[in-house]
């Protein structure tokens, strides 16, 4: 039977050592004993961008990058996708099971009463300028709501606790149509609890003059599908910035708006927006092959927006399902024009060596801009559309985290390359 240990020997120093293997890792703190002299403060490992580091254990969602597989919980995300709706995902999520009849009731009922804001939120978004981006406002929002909710601090109390991750499930979606109706210059709307979640939030988003209006039912379900797609996605950059954060024990809310603001960037959520840029860029499908070629030249700056991802190298199980959403909505709203230069791009960048060689397929966001957009949301909110499902994966993480006593603070090493001690000169003598 094969020995789980690895076999070091420091050619330094000719000593050997021998590491537990477990889980596929070696612990980094196992290579502290290996020394030069008494002195050496011992082996580390050098990984930036934790391209090969665990930072955690966690039981919540499983990828297999190489075969494209995502799993909530061990439930392949498609079945959820097909079957199961945003709120029953975030209780399993949060929960680890699916939940009964009447634990759902009871989950939604609580998530309802939880949707409100203090009124003050209003004053403090109308503080905004008109142009400002809606996820600059909706992390500034999110992070005010710690001062709104002081025991927050108190992340060991599971009650507590709960109560605050509920409020940030219930919230967000209010905190994120409030910011699209500032920057659109119209009057808030406030939720109504008779309404599903996703339909509750596109009426408080849509909704103008008619008190009765409705978001027709294919687009609820369409987006509700989209949100259960983006609710957690283990650790990625804003999850990790959640956990990085979340680890000095503060309040979730704070951890939650660093979440916010890492998937802002256009590297991660943010690539959404950047993909309807670059169609838009592009223009026409007789363009492609010019951007194509324009993205493979190494001194260019281009990138196939919406392509490559950290984790899968085979395909991205989540673009799979987006693709067919595209078909369901655009029923309803028309096809958007750039669903051609779209699906020309991903023919051509599929065929071409550079993308086969380097593993690159479409991620999640290279199509769900054209379903965000075909529903008239402006490209400016649609990284909002991503904040308000991966709440519950965030504050899920948070949960996991706070409550393994193998976590501490998060405090990485660094190899110092600057120069060390020198006298301090006056500054009429530099
Ligand atoms: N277009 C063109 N070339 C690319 C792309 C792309 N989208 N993505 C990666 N490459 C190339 C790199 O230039 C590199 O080439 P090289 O080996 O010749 O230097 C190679 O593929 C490997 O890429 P890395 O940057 O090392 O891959 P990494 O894992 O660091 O990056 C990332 C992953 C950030 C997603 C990257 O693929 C990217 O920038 N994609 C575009 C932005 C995007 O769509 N982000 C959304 C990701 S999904 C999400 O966050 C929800």
């Amino acid at each position: 039977m094969a020995n789980d240990t690895l076999s070091v020997t420091d050619n330094r120093t000719g000593k050997k050592f021998e590491l537990k293997i477990e889980n596929g890792c070696i612990r980094a703190m196992d290579l502290r004993q290996m020394k030069t002299d008494a002195e050496d403060f011992g082996l580390m490992t050098y990984d930036p961008a934790f391209m090969n580091t665990a930072n955690c254990k966690s039981a919540i969602t499983f990828i297999d990058g190489d075969k494209g597989i995502l799993e909530y919980r061990g439930y392949p995300i498609d079945q959820l996708a097909e079957k199961s709706s945003h709120l029953e995902t975030s209780y399993l999520l949060m929960n680890g099971e699916l939940p009964s009849k009447a634990q759902l009731e009871e989950f939604t009922t609580k998530i309802t009463h939880h949707t409100y804001v203090h009124e003050n939120i209003k004053q403090f978004m109308d503080g905004f300028r008109y142009d400002a981006h809606p996820m600059s406002m909706l992390a500034s929002t999110v992070a005010a709501l710690s001062s709104f909710y002081p025991e927050a601090k108190q992340v060991k109390n599971k009650e507590v606790r709960r109560n605050q991750m509920m409020r940030l499930i219930a919230k967000m979606p209010t905190l994120a149509a409030f910011s699209y109706r500032h920057s659109q210059g119209l009057p808030y709307i406030y939720p109504n609890n008779d309404l599903s979640y996703t339909e509750n939030f596109l009426t408080m988003v849509k909704s103008i003059g008619k008190p009765n209006w409705r978001p027709h039912p294919a687009l609820v379900r369409a987006l509700d599908v989209l949100f259960i797609l983006h609710a957690d996605h283990e650790q990625n950059c804003s999850t990790t910035s959640v956990r990085v954060v979340g680890s000095s024990e503060v309040d979730p809310y704070s951890a939650v708006a660093a979440g916010i603001t890492a998937l802002y960037g256009p590297l991660h959520g943010g690539a959404n927006e950047a993909v309807l840029r670059m169609l838009r860029e592009i223009g026409d499908k007789k363009n492609v092959p010019e951007f194509i070629k324009k993205v493979k030249d190494k001194d260019g700056d281009k990138k196939l927006m919406g392509f490559g991802h950290r984790v899968y190298k085979n395909y991205d199980p989540r673009a799979k399902v987006i693709k067919k959403a595209c078909d369901e909505v655009f029923e309803v709203t028309g096809k958007n024009p750039l669903l051609d230069i779209a699906v020309e791009l991903e023919r051509i960048a599929l065929q071409d060596e550079y993308f086969v060689q380097r593993k690159l397929y479409p991620n999640v966001d290279f199509y769900s801009g054209l379903i965000y957009e075909a529903m008239g949301f402006p490209m400016e909110f649609f990284t909002c559309l991503f904040a308000i499902p991966r709440t519950v994966g965030w504050v899920t993480q948070f949960e996991e985290m706070i409550t393994d006593n193998e976590q501490k603070i998060a405090r990485p090493r660094q190899i110092f390359t600057g120069p060390r001690k020198r006298d301090y000169v006056m500054l009429d003598k530099r």
